[in-house]
């Protein structure tokens, strides 16, 4: 199938490459000219497991092309899948443009049947406004085609992408047109071989859809991130307790565990943007609401955690912070406790050294070169020198870890533990403290 696909963000690169992998012949078109010439040399926007290979492969056997030529990708594909960004506006409400200028775009080229499939993640009407925006520009043209406009929402996890999208839990598609219905089962036959994963509902369903999905997540974080809370105020282990409701197959053991709070480029903006939605609904979401202000309260505990250790003075102290990325496997700083907690460090006087498995030249990008930061090879120099050791990221290398030649190491024995990675008890018995979430320290 020829498959047109706008944007090579996250979305837009992860589903042009595994749709070209599995035969489709794709053509991923974006505005950004250097970043299409290195897509072409191979070279990937993005930190993402396994991307790299399977780019270079299907960009080598020709079923996988970029292109800055929007008139060129609108003629390639039946199908013009839009994956291009929905940044957060001044409010919280996802700003449109974007996508918008992308269904005009559709419009000033279109030569024939398409289906245009939203993408992105967009809120409930996206598609109406995409249809008038696409009918308008071919009124203008004075030129008429069929065409459907639909929902197809994506649910791929960063650091998981390649694996999500290969093997979805379901595939959402909000239309109301057979064509499309049959168009989306040859799209995605592929990965629909053993059960039927395509779900078809309403349009305005399937937007909503996407946003219910990511606050249920939230939603599930947060509410053990409030129990972890409540757990230091009654001097109770929130693990255990973790252990004892994830049991319960009603609840489960994923998306409960505790820690620095969520970030990443989607839980808090669509969060928010759903409420946003709600509010211009005329309806106070008040869960969605909670659950964005305990997120936002939970991202300052490893800061009120190492105040309280240093008896609110870190004024010129030395904070060494394992793993600045939002979560472990990707290099995306976007919404990271590790940046609040960075940021509260610096307003108090103090300073950071840090390792990321990834995400060092982000976190450059982002703050530049500055005194009170310093990026360096290892964990282990990050620790060596340091007041204290902070982890910000679950990543594997920081699993194991010599408690001993920490303590040795550090000048203050204190570790705070965004994560919750270690046996209390054994830091303990080496002679640290240990400030980790929700475990009565
Ligand atoms: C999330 C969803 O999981 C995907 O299904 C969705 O497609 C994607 O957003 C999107 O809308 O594009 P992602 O942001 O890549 O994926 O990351 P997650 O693995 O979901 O983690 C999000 C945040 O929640 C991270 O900061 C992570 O540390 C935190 N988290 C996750 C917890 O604090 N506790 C948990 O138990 C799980």
């Amino acid at each position: 199938m020829k498959i047109t696909v706008f944007g090579t963000g996250y979305v837009g690169l992860v589903t042009g490459t595994c749709l070209a992998d599995v035969g489709h012949d794709v053509l991923c078109v974006d505005i950004d000219e250097d970043k299409i010439e290195g897509l072409k040399n191979g070279i990937i926007p993005i930190y993402e497991p396994g991307l790299e290979p399977m780019v270079v492969r299907n960009h080598k056997e020709g079923r996988l092309n970029f292109t800055t030529d929007a008139e060129t990708a609108v003629k390639h594909g039946t199908l013009q899948f839009i994956a291009v960004g929905t940044p957060p506006d001044e409010d919280g409400s996802a700003d449109l443009q974007y996508v918008l200028a992308v269904a005009k775009t559709i419009g000033q080229h279109m030569d024939g049947y398409k289906v245009i499939i939203d993408k992105s993640t967009v809120p409930v009407g996206t598609a109406d406004k995409v249809n008038i925006a696409i009918a308008g520009v071919l009124a203008e043209r004075d030129y008429q085609t069929d065409y459907a406009v639909c929902s197809n929402p994506e649910f791929l996890k960063e650091g998981a992408a390649i694996e999500d999208f290969s093997k979805p839990s379901r595939i959402v598609v909000g239309t109301d047109s057979e064509q499309v219905c049959e168009l989306m089962h040859e799209c995605y036959g592929p990965y629909n071989r053993n059960h039927d994963k395509l779900i078809f509902m309403d349009v305005r369903a399937a937007e909503l859809t996407k946003y219910a999905a990511n606050a249920m997540l939230a939603t599930k974080i947060s509410f053990m991130n409030e129990m972890s809370q409540l757990a230091e105020h009654l001097n109770v282990d929130v693990e255990q307790v973790r252990l004892g409701i994830g049991s319960d197959p009603r609840i489960g053991y994923q998306f409960i565990y505790p820690g620095c709070g969520y970030g990443g480029s989607c839980f808090p903006k669509d969060v928010q943007a759903l409420a946003r939605t709600a509010d211009s609904a005329g309806y106070d979401a008040q869960l969605l609401k909670a659950v964005e202000a305990v997120n936002y309260r939970q991202k300052e505990t490893l800061f009120a955690k190492l105040q309280r250790a240093f008896d609110g003075d870190l004024a010129g102290k030395t904070i060494a912070l394992w793993g600045l990325s939002f979560k472990p496997n990707t290099d995306d700083m976007r919404a990271a406790p590790s940046r609040v907690l960075m940021e509260s460090l610096w307003e108090a006087g103090a300073k950071v050294i840090a390792y990321d498995p990834e995400a060092m030249n982000e976190t450059h990008r982002i703050y530049g070169k500055r005194d009170d930061l310093t990026l360096v090879g290892t964990r282990e120099i990050a620790a060596e020198g340091a007041d204290a050791l902070v982890i910000c990221t679950e990543w594997k290398a920081f699993r194991a870890v010599d408690f001993s030649w920490l303590k040795e190491k550090l000048n203050f024995p204190v570790i705070v533990d965004g994560r919750n990675l270690y046996n209390p008890e054994e830091v303990k018995k080496a002679g640290l403290m240990y400030y980790a979430v929700g475990r009565g320290d």
